[in-house]
């Protein structure tokens, strides 16, 4: 049996390892900060997977010791903004927090593959990867899970107007994951029929606009937190495709070297996943106002990375 460990036990990390256990995929460990707590909640799932007969391990710790010999780690620890915080301020506080996740990874997880869902996403991404390919990590085995999520975002909306079934929608949200994103609508298709044969230009603008603001329209219904349940199964599916080996094509943060004439950044673009993490990165031949967002989305990228290097982060 695979071993998978969640680092954060909070509203993602533990709706994705109810989601693994339920699922059998893997034995999970999940470890956070706060005493007891992952415990409490590894407790509560075994005896949820003693309802249904399942024979599948999950373990709390506040120990780090825990994860070691993962096959898999995801990064979900980190705090919300608070009222009077500014964004330096988060990124200085999450990216002290994944450097210490990270510094145990590299102690005790050699060889895994590692999934950041912590935000800021793309910013966190490159952080956990310059550090772990100095410890022999290669950018295909550090990504970050958003361009899944944005996906089924769009997908979901897509669904609502046109009244056909998710089951019959293939979406594709690029780039980053914030205001820059870029829904594909070229690649997106309906029963394969091109999104555009079946939606007024107005209509397809209000769905992009939804999706780009779809985790902000849930933080505002929940007043606190943020979304879990679809971040957790879109986390999940990125798990699912590598422990089975599917090399599904999927909208993944990776670190560019080069694809689709970005350097030296972490973008959500197309690639197969699949045993040994990102397999390939897919180059598509873009609309040239598509190629322009994604350009505009890298530029917003590369300047909250450069952050990093004023804060002396990295
Ligand atoms: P949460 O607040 O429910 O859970 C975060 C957990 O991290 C808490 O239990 C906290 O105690 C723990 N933590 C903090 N510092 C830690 C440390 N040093 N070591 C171990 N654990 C630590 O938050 P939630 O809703 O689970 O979200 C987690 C992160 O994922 C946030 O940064 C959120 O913005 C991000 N997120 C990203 C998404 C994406 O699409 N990439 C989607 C949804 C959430
Ligand atoms: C989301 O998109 C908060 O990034 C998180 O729901």
């Amino acid at each position: 049996m695979k071993k998978i460990s969640i680092i954060g036990a909070g509203n993602v990390g533990a709706t994705l390892a109810s989601l693994i256990a339920m699922n059998e995929l893997a034995d999970v460990v999940m470890v956070d900060v706060i005493q007891d707590m992952p415990k409490g909640k590894a407790l509560d799932m075994m005896q949820m997977l003693s309802v249904f007969n399942s024979d599948i391990t999950v373990k709390g710790s506040n120990s780090y010791e825990d994860i070691k010999d993962s096959d898999i780690v995801v990064i979900t620890a980190g705090i919300a903004r608070k009222p009077g915080m500014s964004r330096e301020d988060l990124l200085n506080t999450n990216a002290n927090i994944m450097k210490e996740v990270v510094s145990n990874i590299y102690k005790y997880c050699s060889g895994s593959i590692v999934i950041v869902v912590s935000n800021p996403l793309d910013v966190m991404t490159y952080l956990a990867y310059k550090i772990l390919k100095d410890y022999g990590w290669t950018r295909f085995k550090v990504m970050g899970m958003a361009g899944v999520l944005d996906s089924a975002r769009f997908k979901y909306f897509i669904s609502e107007k046109l009244n056909v079934s998710m089951d019959n929608i293939n979406a594709f949200v690029l780039g980053s994951h914030g205001d820059t994103m870029v829904p594909i609508v070229s690649f997106t298709t309906v029963a394969g029929v091109p999104l555009r044969y079946l939606i007024g230009e107005e209509e397809l603008k209000q769905l992009i606009e939804r999706t780009r603001n779809g985790g902000a329209e849930i933080v505002s219904l929940l007043k606190t937190g943020s979304a879990y349940y679809a971040p957790a199964a879109s986390t999940f599916i990125m798990i699912k495709s590598i422990i089975y080996d599917k090399k599904q094509i999927l909208p993944v943060s990776v670190y560019c070297q080069g694809e689709y004439g970005y350097e030296d950044l972490v973008l959500g673009l197309p690639v197969v996943l699949g045993k040994d993490g990102i397999e390939k990165i897919v180059e598509l031949n873009l609309e040239q106002s598509e190629k322009q967002e994604l350009d505009k989305s890298a530029e917003k990228i590369k300047q909250l990375c450069k952050e990093l290097y004023t804060l002396n982060i990295v």
